[in-house]
Formats: structure tokens, C-alpha cells, sequence
């Protein structure tokens, strides 16, 4: 605790693996692959890698800047810097877009928890684990059984408080998942016909790429990093006041990039080895790694297993993130304890959770946004449209209204290579006029 008695990240390598902890997750192996798939492989990819690094990394430090500037959670941190103003209402947005995307995160966390106990299934499947999947998530009693389990795990964790636990574990798991990436990488780079996955991957065709991909590519870059919706106020509200903020930023963004990429590398050969489908969705991962998996002779029983108990880890120190920014606002504004504002807030998060996991069974006829299911809308809502506006204005609170020099100041301070010219720039100028751009047309799209 530090002397205002809210919590603090013991050591850097903490707070480092915290907050890689909560961008690396289901955003990697799971949306990264899908969103890269149905919006054309190589070209996506490279619009992904040059969006995350002019838009991404500034935005990741001014996030963290302003936590640790503010002491606060989201709200909070507008509150003290612009007291009396409408920019409270930013806040409030980061507030709803976690309560959403945890709801329906959980719910694929959920499948991640369940597969750790299916490799029988799948191993017997072969490449046909597309059956395993539909069959897995069309069960009512199921998706909601392991959607409730995995909640009960996020709660727990964060009414324990994160500080011990979390960055513990952080530190060991994240290196295993590495490791396992890159055997997998070998196994599915080595598959008959994984060549044309490779290209589809890698090779930028631009014909195939779209307004609407370019909006994709942006959402999941606020995703992946969990920026937009002020997870990263709240993780850096609990940071010391010396910390090089720069460069842990670079850490953590490097960190998450390098994982979303390998995760390509398993998922595209397998694709197109097995004749599956790139856009098919939010089951991409799900269909495909299991049929990696079963191509692995007995083994694939353990690396399958080992690897979903990852995932599962992967996601668990994400959706904390996202229940910690809920929590952290009851907290803060509305004065709850840590115990009421954990407790009633997962389970409102859970009770919203349901309807996204009942979408491929009992309500598989409701479709929200663009015919997509209601999963897959919440997911499209929260990431297409709440964490771009987020970012936008949080670029343009720091570079309209407080002022990019006492962002600086801030970012600055026992910073080992400060920030400068260039980022005033992108928060100034590039950020609040790429994302409207790209938004406007996002208009068209929904329509
Ligand atoms: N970044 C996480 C992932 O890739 C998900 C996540 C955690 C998140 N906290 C967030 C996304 C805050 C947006 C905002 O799985």
C-alpha cells in the first residue's frame, strides 16, 4: 500500500508481467487470428503492426501517464484533471466497454477452460474438430456452466487483490506460453499444404483489404493492449512515481505484438492445411489448434491440454484487468468496499455474460450488429466503436486540454529515453484525425 492506502505494483518485473499479463490474452490467440482472417491475412497484418506503433504505443503512455499522475481509475482521473467538465463522460464510456467486453470475454474463456478437458475429443476428431467445437458450444447448460466457472475464478482473483497472486504467476506462465507457441509454430509450418497459409499470412494483397478492415485493424490494436477504456489509467494509477514509464510501455507492447504474431504462425498453415476457412470466425482458434493438435501422434494430448490451461491463464490476468477498472470506479467514486464492488459487479458482468453465451444455443437466432451473433456483435460494439472513440479522446484530452507538456512532464520523469516532438505529434494530430477518418466511415458500415 502506498501512503494514500491504495494499492502499488511491488517491483517493476510486477507491474511489467501485470500489465503484459493483462494485454496478452484471448486478444492474441483468439481475435487476432480471427479479425486477421476475415479481413484478408497480410494486408491486415501490416496496417495491425503500423497502427500499434503510431497509435498504440502513444496511446499506451498516455494512458499510464494519466494513471499515474491521478492515483485514480478512469473516471476519477478526468475528475481531478478537469474537474466540473463533460470529459467525466470518457470515463464512464471505459467503464461500460469493460462491464461488455468481459461479459462475452468470459464466455470464450469459458471454452478455453472446457477444452482443457476435451483432448479426447478432439484427438479423436482429427481435422474434422470443427463437430467437436459447434457441438461444445451449442450446449446451454455447458457454455453457461463454464462461463459461471470461469467468472468464479476472476472474482476470486480480484477480491483478493492482484498485487501477490497475479504477479507471480504472470511471470512463470507468460514464458511457458512462448514456448509452446514456437513447438507449435514448427508442427504447423511443417504440415502438408501449410505453404499457402504462409502467404495468405504474410503477402499484403491489398484487394482484398477494406475501409472496414482498416476500422478492425484499429480496434485491435486498442484490444490487444487493452487500451481505449482506461484499464491501463487504473494499472498505472497503482505505478511509483519514478518508473521509466516509456520504456515499460515498449516492453509491454512488444511483448503482446510478438505473441499475436506467433499465434499467426500456428493458426494460418493449420488453416489452409486442413482446408478450413480463414473468416469463419470467432471459432477459428477452436477449430483450428485442436487439429494441430491431433496431427501430434500422442503427444498432442499433452501439448493440447498444457496449452489450453495457458490460454485459460493467458485470459484469467486479462479479465481481472477488465473486472479491476469496474471494481477500482465503485471503489474510488462510489466509496464500496473492495469485497461489494468485486462481488456485485461480477456477477452484473456475469448475468450479461449469459446472453452472449446462450448465442449458439438457445437464442442462436438473434443477430445484433451485421448479422453477426451476439457475441460476436458485443465484441464488434465494444471494439469498433467504444475503444477507438476511447483512444481518440484520450488523445484529444491530453493534446486539446491538459496540455502535451504536462503529459511529458509526467511520461518523463525517470524516463531513460524520453518522449518528445513525436509524440506530441501523434496525440495532437495524427491520432484524433485517424480515427475519425477511419470512423466516418465506420458510419457507412454499420448502416
Ligand atoms: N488485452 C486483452 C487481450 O488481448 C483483453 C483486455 C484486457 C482488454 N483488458 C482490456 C481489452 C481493456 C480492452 C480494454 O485479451
Amino acid at each position: 500500500m502506498s501512503e494514500n492506502g491504495r494499492g502499488q505494483w511491488q517491483t517493476r518485473a510486477g507491474f511489467i508481467a501485470a500489465a503484459a499479463g493483462s494485454a496478452i490474452g484471448l486478444g492474441n490467440i483468439w481475435r487476432f487470428p480471427f479479425i486477421t482472417g476475415r479481413y484478408g491475412g497480410g494486408a491486415f497484418v501490416l496496417v495491425y503492426i503500423l497502427l500499434l506503433i503510431f497509435i498504440g504505443y502513444p496511446v499506451m503512455n498516455s494512458e499510464l501517464l494519466l494513471g499515474r499522475k491521478t492515483q485514480k481509475n478512469p473516471v476519477g482521473a478526468y475528475k481531478a484533471l478537469a474537474p466540473g467538465s463533460p470529459w467525466i463522460i470518457v470515463g464512464f464510456m471505459g467503464v461500460l466497454a469493460g462491464f461488455v467486453i468481459l461479459s462475452y470475454y468470459s464466455v470464450v474463456a469459458g471454452w478455453s477452460l472446457s477444452y482443457i478437458f476435451k483432448s479426447g475429443a478432439y484427438m479423436a476428431a482429427g481435422s474434422d474438430a470443427a463437430n467437436i467445437f459447434v457441438s461444445s458450444i451449442s450446449s446451454t447448460f455447458g457454455g453457461i456452466f463454464w462461463h459461471t466457472l470461469f467468472m468464479l475464478l476472476c472474482i476470486g482473483i480480484v477480491y483478493g487483490g492482484v498485487e501477490n497472486g497475479i504477479e507471480r504467476w504472470s511471470k512463470i506462465l507468460m514464458p511457458v506460453l512462448l514456448v509452446l507457441l514456437l513447438v507449435l509454430i514448427v508442427r504447423s509450418v511443417t504440415l502438408p499444404g501449410a505453404g499457402e497459409g504462409l502467404s495468405f499470412y504474410l503477402k499484403p494483397d491489398f484487394s482484398a483489404f477494406s475501409a472496414e478492415g482498416f476500422l478492425a485493424a484499429l480496434g485491435q490494436v486498442f484490444f490487444t493492449l487493452s487500451l481505449g477504456m482506461g484499464c491501463m489509467i487504473t494499472y498505472g494509477s497503482y505505478l511509483k512515481k519514478d518508473e521509466d514509464l516509456p520504456l515499460d510501455a515498449k516492453y509491454v507492447v512488444s511483448f503482446d505484438t510478438i505473441i499475436a504474431l506467433l499465434a499467426g504462425f500456428v493458426i494460418f498453415p493449420a488453416v489452409f492445411a486442413f482446408g478450413l476457412e480463414p473468416a469463419a470466425g470467432p471459432g477459428l482458434t477452436f477449430i483450428t489448434l485442436p487439429a494441430v493438435f491431433s496431427q501430434m501422434g500422442a503427444a498432442g494430448h499433452i501439448f493440447g491440454t498444457i496449452f489450453f490451461i495457458l490460454l485459460t491463464v493467458a485470459a484469467l490476468t486479462s479479465a481481472i484487468s477488465l473486472l479491476e477498472v469496474v471494481a477500482a470506479y465503485f471503489i474510488d467514486e462510489i466509496k464500496w468496499n473492495r469485497k461489494k464492488a468485486t462481488i456485485g459487479m461480477g456477477i452484473a458482468i456475469w448475468i450479461l455474460g449469459i446472453f452472449p453465451s446462450l448465442g449458439y444455443s438457445t437464442l442462436s437466432n438473434v443477430k445484433l450488429i451485421k448479422g453477426f451473433d451476439i457475441l460476436d456483435s458485443f465484441d464488434f460494439f465494444a471494439n469498433n466503436i467504444l475503444l477507438p472513440l476511447g483512444g481518440m479522446l484520450i488523445a484529444i484530452f491530453i493534446g486539446w486540454f491538459w496540455g502535451t507538456d504536462k503529459a511529458l512532464e509526467e511520461a518523463n520523469r525517470g524516463a531513460s529515453t524520453k518522449l518528445g516532438a513525436s509524440y506530441s505529434f501523434l496525440i495532437k494530430y495524427v491520432i484524433p484525425i485517424a480515427v475519425f477518418v477511419v470512423f466516418l466511415n465506420s458510419v457507412g458500415i454499420l448502416g
